[in-house]
């Protein structure tokens, strides 16, 4: 992170009380204050319905940056900066009072009048809420002004256009920072310098070279306290529409001619306009949907999907998707990317495999089947780092291969302390970089992706639950692959 530029500014969180501000948001702020990265000068104002007092405020703050980093230094000092409202979004008078806080406050720690709204809470209030920054004048300030709007942006393509028509009306495309977590953790971030920066890969990454792309996202958490909020979402709109189709759109994209927000946004953008649609009937051809049943994940019985909560016993949402995505373009013609991602799966994992196309011949093992194609993994999280596959002479007279790893853990190194991908993306919202947000068209072209599927899954009935809590997901994930002569690499 840049040690010149140290933001002076007020944030104001809607949704201060939920689950978000407190596990991401808090943390962040804090190592942002301690590390000096932005500027001692700056104030938080938490608004939700709850009727706290400044002090219940300040006590959940320091709970949770002492939940996420143990004991901390200077922490009555940090809360104190920040200051909390009750604040019920229908209440038009709540405007009014907000302003005048924020007015006081940027008097009270020299802001600069730097205003980062962050909408934290349910989307059915986005719209309002930006218009309502507007009419009420929190837009009118000396310093700048910017919206970070957490997903879900729309359920599909219609009602997130309605929300982009909602938000656009209020506030510039320039101001609008729509967060996508993934784009701010470390190794997300890898894959672009991985790709550019290295002469050996370049060459290689395009059809002629690699055989397939893996993407695989798992957790094992099960749906927790967010039934509400995920089983109208599924695994689908959660972390494909975002989050993997990002990580599509890094791994396909072709060098930026520099690294602008405007540059790299629209070598990504070209790669999602580029996705191949799917009819109606091929949708089952290349997407597979399961949900979790009751299962064993670390030697502990876990319940299935119908049974966290009562709402819950008829649902058909999918808490797994797998997927064959094709990219129409002169590099990626013919190349799978193949994506999943799952709850209650096995690992918590995230990982890219980049399969290269095998040696035209075999003359080191013993039989085909042991042929190992080479390959590169980038390993998003937990573990940070890269490994590369290649075959090497197996010790002894014969003239055998084996494969073997050449890794690198990012963990590893002395002193890095990497820093949390919220921190990394607040900051960066701070000095008025968006490159690691996504733009307008980014989400339209996805959700233009998505939609089909989620039609054809809406008018069928799914034989759930059909992947054991501890499983890596339903057997069609595996035949997705194995139609093609391909499987997942679990390397
Ligand atoms: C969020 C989803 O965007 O990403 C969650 O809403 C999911 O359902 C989370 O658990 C995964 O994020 P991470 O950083 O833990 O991989």
């Amino acid at each position: 992170m840049s040690e010149q530029i140290k933001p002076k500014v007020l944030i104001t969180i809607f949704g201060a009380t939920g689950d978000l501000a407190k596990r991401k948001l808090y943390p962040s702020i804090y190592r942002l204050v301690r590390n000096n990265t932005i500027s001692r000068d700056f104030a938080v104002i938490g608004l939700a319905r709850r009727d706290w007092s400044n002090e219940v405020f300040r006590d959940n703050v320091k709970e949770s940056v002492e939940q996420a980093f143990g004991e901390c230094e200077r922490l009555d000092d940090f809360a104190s900066h920040f200051h909390y409202q009750s604040f019920d979004v229908t209440d038009d008078t709540a405007y009014d009072r907000m302003k005048e806080l924020v007015e006081q406050l940027e008097t009270q720690y020299d802001t600069e009048g730097n205003r980062l709204f962050y909408l934290a809470m349910a989307p059915e209030f986005f719209g309002g809420i930006a218009n309502s920054l507007q009419e009420y004048g929190l837009k009118e300030t000396p310093g700048w002004t910017r919206l970070i709007i957490e997903k879900p942006f729309g359920h599909d393509l219609e009602s997130a256009k309605e929300l982009n028509n909602q938000i656009r009306a209020a506030f510039d495309e320039e101001q609008i920072y729509r967060i996508d977590h993934y784009l701010g953790k470390q190794m997300v971030q890898n894959i672009e310098v991985i790709r550019f920066a290295n002469g050996i890969f370049e060459h290689l990454w395009n059809n002629r070279f690699i055989s397939n792309i893996q993407i695989t996202s798992s957790e094992t958490l099960g749906v927790e306290d967010r039934s509400r909020y995920y089983d109208d979402s599924g695994a689908i709109r959660d972390m494909v529409q975002n989050h993997i189709l990002q990580m599509v759109a890094l791994l396909a994209m072709e060098p930026p001619i520099s690294l602008t927000t405007d540059e790299v946004r629209s070598e990504k953008i070209k790669v999602l306009r580029a996705l191949r649609e799917l009819d109606l009937e091929q949708v089952h051809e290349h997407f597979v949907r399961g949900q979790y049943g009751a299962g064993v994940l670390d030697d502990e019985e876990v319940v299935g999907y119908r049974k966290e909560s009562e709402d819950l016993v008829f649902s058909n949402t999918e808490t797994f998707v797998a997927g064959k995505i094709l990219i129409d373009n002169y590099r990626w013609a013919g190349v799978p990317f193949y994506i999943r991602t799952g709850k209650r799966m096995a690992q918590k994992q995230t990982r890219i495999v980049i399969e290269f196309k095998d040696i035209p011949m075999n003359l080191y093992f013993k039989s085909e089947r042991e042929h190992h194609p080479n390959l590169l993994v980038i390993n998003i999280q937990p573990d940070e780092g890269i490994a590369l596959y290649l075959n090497a002479k197996k010790s002894g007279s014969e003239a055998l291969a084996e494969p073997i790893e050449l890794s690198y853990k990012q963990g590893a190194m002395p002193a890095i302390n990497t820093p949390e991908a919220y921190e990394k993306l607040l900051y960066d919202c701070m000095i008025g970089d968006a490159t690691n947000f996504t733009h307008w068209d980014e989400v339209a072209l996805s959700w233009k992706y998505i939609d089909p599927i989620l039609e054809v899954w809406e008018k069928e009935q799914p034989n759930f639950p059909n992947y054991e809590s501890g499983s890596t997901g339903p057997k069609k994930s595996d035949e997705l692959l194995s139609q093609d002569g391909n499987h997942w690499w679990e390397v």
